[in-house]
């Protein structure tokens, strides 16, 4: 078990939307880390600046700066209470997807699981990025992110995933959940979408592109 910590900074109040029903807000602060066992990767949890708790149950949009998750890295944000997980993606990941799709569920993402802009083999709207909410879909625990051949103790051949360890369901690198385990369903995509490059909006959905 590890942990690693980023220095909070000052925060900022971000109201560049001009739909001003809607209230974003910086990501600035990163501390903390969840870290997984044995084999799976160090996450470190991102805490974006919100106003208040009242706010939060309203569902208020979150405003996350990926521009510093290194290839693989995970990061996790907090949305509507939920964890969000993005995750950039790697070539050689991206390129793995088409190669276990006979095993999965529901490679296709036809169960409605995700956003239309995401329902395609990346379960994404950039294919380097990958963003889910990171609540199994069983019984709700929070799966491990297990990489760089971590995952091959759970399916063979497949070197990333996510394991969820209350009961050994498993998701592939888009979420997708292999067959035979007790989750019936792909994680859940939320809505989202990129103002620019490295500035991502964690609850509004975008159109596709
Ligand atoms: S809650 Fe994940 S497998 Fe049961």
């Amino acid at each position: 078990m590890s942990n690693v910590s980023v220095d909070a900074k000052d925060s900022a109040l971000s109201e560049t939307q001009p739909d001003n029903t809607r209230r974003r807000f910086l990501t600035v602060a990163t501390s903390v880390v969840g870290a997984v066992g044995v084999g799976g990767a160090a996450v470190p949890f991102v805490t974006s600046w919100n106003p208040s708790a009242k706010a939060k149950a309203a569902g208020a949009d979150v405003e996350v700066d990926i521009s510093a998750i290194e290839p693989g890295q995970l990061i996790r944000v907090m949305w509507r209470s939920k964890p969000v997980w993005i995750v950039r993606r790697t070539p050689e990941t991206l390129a793995g997807l088409a190669d276990h799709e006979d095993i999965l569920r529901d490679p296709n993402s036809e169960a409605e699981q995700q956003p239309a802009f995401a329902k395609n083999r990346y379960r994404s709207l950039k294919e380097e990025y990958l963003i889910l909410v990171g609540i199994c879909t069983h019984l709700g625990c929070s799966p491990q992110y297990l990489k760089d051949g971590a995952f091959e103790e759970a399916v063979e051949g497949v070197p990333d995933g996510f394991f969820c360890p209350c009961h050994g369901s498993k998701f592939d690198m888009a979420g997708r959940v292999f067959q035979s385990v007790p989750a019936p369903l792909n994680l859940v995509v939320p809505p989202y979408q990129f103002v620019d490059d490295t500035t991502v909006i964690i609850g509004s959905e975008a159109e596709a592109v």
